[in-house]
């Protein structure tokens, strides 16, 4: 590889209209940051860089639905994401954002200069609008019938009941999500970058120079290269985004598309960040890499270089080590239907267990294909590995010298053949640590970091000094030097993958950072040294913890499945006469209970405003009686009285049953008078 002076690290800028989860962390985060604190261990010059994506059609929808401004949505989830990435120790040189003004600014300079080159093409096409709303539609903003599935509720750009991605003008009975109106084609001009004319160089550049990339990189860009590149539109009809500079005729009511501003907000994040970005930006000698997921890998690998090969000033990027996705237990993580693990709510289960976490996701990073994160796999490394290994080597080791040598370094003594063997290994596995590190294979580096604590332990099991304290001391104290010599430098292996576990222990060893080219040598720690008060570094996760986790997800899918069960098909049509003769009035539980010897039922005292009466009803499962008190509900008051295990019943409760048979009370909204009826 060539000899770089700088390195410019970025990961995907998450998009600020939800919070990150523990897919976002495992794909692309937490490798960013093992890998810069790797670089800054080494004494590289590094920057690291990220933000929010605070553009783009979602926020605005989620903004409309909200009833809430989208720099409101942005704000919030930018606060939010800020400090989740923060509590998990990813060291961002700068996490900007790109609704901030230097951004805007750089974006809308970058759009002009690829304009003024002649680098777009202007292009009219017909596109939905809507009339009464007054606006050209994004796909979103369309729905209709799926013309593959014939589902109903598809939307312009996909239809999410069979996946199929679609045009809006594929959709049948197109309507506006805005206005509920059928919208209408209209003439729009846009610019379109001419990626079929970068085809030629992108194929040298990706297929001949860059055979070095990840093969799912690879592989995804030669399909997309070889299935040929077509013109990209680089505006948007909308309200919300970078405009379009005024001085370009047309440019009214457009913005730059998302996926055009967002990953120059790279750029302005480093441009915020110091005033030598171009040194960064614009030297040969900068590696640029692009941490992102397998998603954004045409925008990193494709558009985005085209964009700045047309510019012409910039760097490309050395590699982009793509990661696939992270499964739940078996599910796409899926934040509309909250199949996720989210951050904040991982520490308040998990308080201080950061480390953990990176660990998990580390170890079982998707690297080459989509994994699964499961409760019981993150419980068995956190037992079997972080404890009984890593934890377990370095407890021995301080709390045999704090017994024995009054927490103070032992000098050594002769060193015999396995001593020798044992100190041998730790450059080889330093060594195979930076191998896998500077070719991203950082699962592989862990399981070598990993064994760094296994020879210790395995050190400790066969020299077995608690045996030898009585009958030769000298050789406890060689056996103790080297296993703190070991620890010590376990400290710095580890830093980057764990970075508050290798504090604490530099705590315990009462020392500063050992830097990664000493992370082998035996004499780190002088004899003599004071160490600080050893204690545990992990703790073991109960089945109970795992337990908790593991319901907390089954009652989502529960829920989910109740969403999305079939339901009933439509009764025959009945006359308003027929409606009308039920009389449904408002009432208030009075008293409510268990109905004895049932499972189900509940006898009730309802005030209907014409009466105080009993109503036995199914609700047992789902409602506890006594929090049922005071509880408006609306009551069939007309139907003939039944008796009910010899209860009197005069009406019936009007419950809505989901598809799976769950009961919640059909009431209104806002308290009313009891008798009011039901119309
Ligand atoms: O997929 C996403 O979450 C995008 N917001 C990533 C953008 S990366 C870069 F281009 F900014
Ligand atoms: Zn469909």
């Amino acid at each position: 590889m060539k000899d770089y002076k700088r390195y410019l690290i970025t990961s995907a800028l998450p998009y600020a209209n939800g919070p990150v989860h523990l897919g976002h962390l495992a794909g692309v985060y937490v490798p960013a940051d093992i890998y810069v604190r790797y670089l800054r261990q080494r004494g590289r010059d590094v920057l690291f860089i990220c933000g929010s994506d605070e553009h783009g059609v979602p926020i605005t929808i989620k903004a409309r639905k909200e009833g809430i401004t989208p720099q409101d949505v942005v704000d919030r989830y930018h606060t939010l994401n800020k400090k989740a990435f923060a509590d998990f120790g990813i060291t961002f040189d700068i996490y900007s954002r790109t609704s901030n003004k230097v951004h805007h600014q750089t974006a809308s300079e970058f759009f002009e200069t690829l304009y003024d080159k002649g680098e777009f093409i202007e292009k009219t096409s017909k596109q939905y609008y809507d009339t009464e709303a007054k606006q050209f539609l994004a796909d979103r903003y369309i729905t209709g019938t799926c013309p593959k599935c014939h589902k109903e509720g598809a939307y312009g750009d996909q239809c999410e009941a069979c996946g199929t991605s679609l045009n809006a003008t594929d959709l049948i009975n197109p309507k506006s999500a805005l206005s509920g109106s059928v919208p209408e084609l209209r003439d729009t001009l846009h610019w379109f970058l001419p990626l079929d004319k970068y085809e030629p160089w992108l194929k040298q550049w990706i297929l001949e120079e860059n055979k070095h990339w990840k093969s799912n990189v690879y592989g995804q860009c030669k399909s997309w290269i070889d299935a040929g590149l077509q013109p990209r539109a680089v505006s948007r009809d909308l309200d919300w985004g970078i405009p379009i500079p005024k001085r370009i005729k047309g440019s009214d009511g457009k913005v730059l598309y998302v996926w055009f501003d967002a990953p120059i907000g790279y750029i302005s994040a480093t441009k915020e960040l110091t005033p030598d970005w171009e040194k960064y930006w614009k030297s040969d000698d900068t590696r640029l890499i692009h941490f992102i997921g397998k998603d954004n890998i045409v925008f990193h690998c494709i558009i985005f270089p085209a964009m700045l090969k047309a510019e012409g000033s910039y760097i490309l990027p050395e590699n982009i080590p793509a990661n696939e996705f992270l499964n739940l237990e078996g599910d796409k993580i899926s934040t509309s239907r909250n199949w996720a693990v989210w951050l904040h709510e991982y520490l308040e289960d998990f308080p201080g267990k950061q480390d953990v976490l990176r660990y998990v996701l580390c170890a079982n990073a998707p690297e080459a294909k989509d994994n699964d994160f499961t409760w019981k796999d993150f419980q068995a490394r956190n037992n079997n590995e972080l404890v009984a290994i890593l934890g377990n080597f370095v407890n021995r080791a301080l709390v045999l010298t704090q017994k024995n040598c009054n927490g103070k370094v032992p000098a050594p003594g002769a060193l015999n053949d396995f001593d020798k063997q044992t100190i041998a290994e730790m450059p080889k596995i330093k060594d195979q640590i930076e191998s896998s590190l500077e070719n991203f294979r950082l699962r592989e580096a862990l399981k070598f970091a990993m064994d760094f604590a296994r020879l210790g332990n395995k050190y400790l099991a066969d020299t077995e000094p608690w045996k030898l304290i009585k009958t030769v001391p000298e050789r406890v104290n060689t056996i103790l030097n080297i296993s703190l010599q070991i620890t010590a430098n376990l400290s710095a292996i580890i830093e980057s993958f764990l970075p508050d576990t290798a504090a604490k222990i530099r705590k315990m060893l009462n020392i500063d950072a050992i830097t990664w080219e000493n992370a082998y040598k035996t004499d780190n720690l002088k004899a003599g040294h004071q160490l600080g008060e050893p204690a545990l570094l992990f703790d073991k996760i109960e089945d109970s913890q795992i337990e908790f986790q593991v319901e907390k997800l089954q009652k989502t899918k529960t829920a989910n499945q109740a969403l999305c069960a079939p339901v009933e098909p439509q009764k025959p049509n009945i006359s308003f006469d027929d409606f009308s003769k039920m009389d449904i009035r408002v009432g208030t539980i009075l008293a409510a209970e268990k109905v004895a010897k049932t499972q189900k039922l509940v006898k009730l005292t309802i005030d209907t405003g014409i009466d105080k009466r009993t109503v036995v009803s199914g609700i047992a499962e789902y409602y506890e009686p006594e929090k049922i008190i005071g509880q408006q509900v609306c009551i069939l008051v007309n139907l003939e009285p039944r008796k009910i295990k010899g209860i009197d019943s005069q009406g019936m409760i009007l419950m809505a049953e989901d598809a799976n048979g769950k009961l919640c009370f059909a009431a209104p909204i806002d308290k009313t008078g009891n008798g009011s009826g039901v119309k």
